[in-house]
């Protein structure tokens, strides 16, 4: 797949709210023999959405980009009802940066009254998240079968950011043979390493300037695991720094960079994943060794 049609910056996209206006759109687009890239996202955009619609970009005639806060993926005592909405600045962004359509569709068009279905996953989406927000991936897997089946793009771009949610949707496109290919894209980060986050917007000014020990002790810990330091005793390294700076750890862990399964032999991948507390804020990073 190759972008033929060069992407115009600044002029504003085409917006859709419900299924039938995408497919619509998307039908235009394969009567003009165009391939379709897709970037899901919650909206609240930062510059690293906008390098995963320019990665999608590279990848794909057209670029969709999705803005849904999606409720399943929240547990009732979490931040559904804050997180931050930003619908207006989202699509300036997207103007910016070249995107062909935006699809917003509202909680009944993707939950209809007597929605039924659930899309349960085992493998990658086991521990880690799963042990703090049970219901996440359930959520995650059924909002986004849904919106690849939708948009039915070529090829869909996930943040490294989310890692465990990337190995999951890898996983389940592949079991449920979703005609769509899941390509990773970079964390970016702040320059002094914070990993970008919609959530970033909830730290305190003092916060802020404490958030990055996350990627800081992350860091250690690869360049040790690197060293042949073990990586179990690496990562609880790292968690003993993070829990220092004060933030309430739910985990660090080194783990199998595909399966996440904890390691077993030497000459595996590893991935070290963190998610910690700061305050009310819950950030999360992960970096390959
Ligand atoms: O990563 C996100 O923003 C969300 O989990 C996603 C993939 C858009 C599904 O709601």
């Amino acid at each position: 797949m190759g972008r033929q049609r060069m992407a115009e910056a600044g002029k504003a996209p085409k917006i859709v709210g419900t299924v039938a206006e995408l497919r619509s759109a998307v039908a235009d687009y394969r009567r003009a023999g165009e391939t379709l890239g897709f970037v899901p996202t919650m909206g609240a955009l930062h510059e690293g959405h906008i390098a995963l619609v320019k990665q999608a970009q590279t990848l794909a005639d057209r670029v969709v980009v999705s803005i849904f806060v999606n409720p399943t993926q929240f547990a009732p005592n979490e931040d559904f009802s804050r997180y931050p909405r930003t619908f207006d600045a989202d699509v300036d962004k997207l103007a910016q940066a070249g995107c062909d359509l935006v699809y917003a569709p509202g909680r009944e068009d993707m939950y209809p009254a007597g929605f039924s279905t659930g899309i349960s996953i085992a493998g990658p989406a086991q521990g880690l998240e799963s042990d703090f927000r049970p219901h996440f991936f359930s959520g995650v897997a059924i909002v986004v079968a849904k919106l690849l089946l939708q948009t039915a793009a070529d090829v869909a771009v996930f943040g490294e950011k989310d890692y465990q949610q990337l190995r999951v949707v890898t996983q389940m496109a592949r079991d449920l043979d979703l005609p769509v290919r899941i390509v990773p894209g970079p964390t970016v980060r702040e320059s002094d390493g914070l990993a970008l986050s919609s959530r970033n917007r909830y730290l305190t000014p003092e916060e802020r300037t404490v958030a990055p020990v996350i990627h800081r002790a992350l860091t250690t810990a690869a360049i040790a695991i690197k060293a042949g330091a073990v990586p179990d005793a690496a990562a609880a390294e790292a968690e003993a720094t993070i829990a220092r700076a004060g933030l309430k750890v739910d985990y660090v862990a080194a783990r199998n960079a595909e399966t996440l399964a904890p390691l077993a032999s030497p000459d595996e991948p590893v991935r070290l994943l963190a998610a910690a507390w700061l305050g009310t804020t819950r950030l999360i990073d992960n970096i390959g060794v």
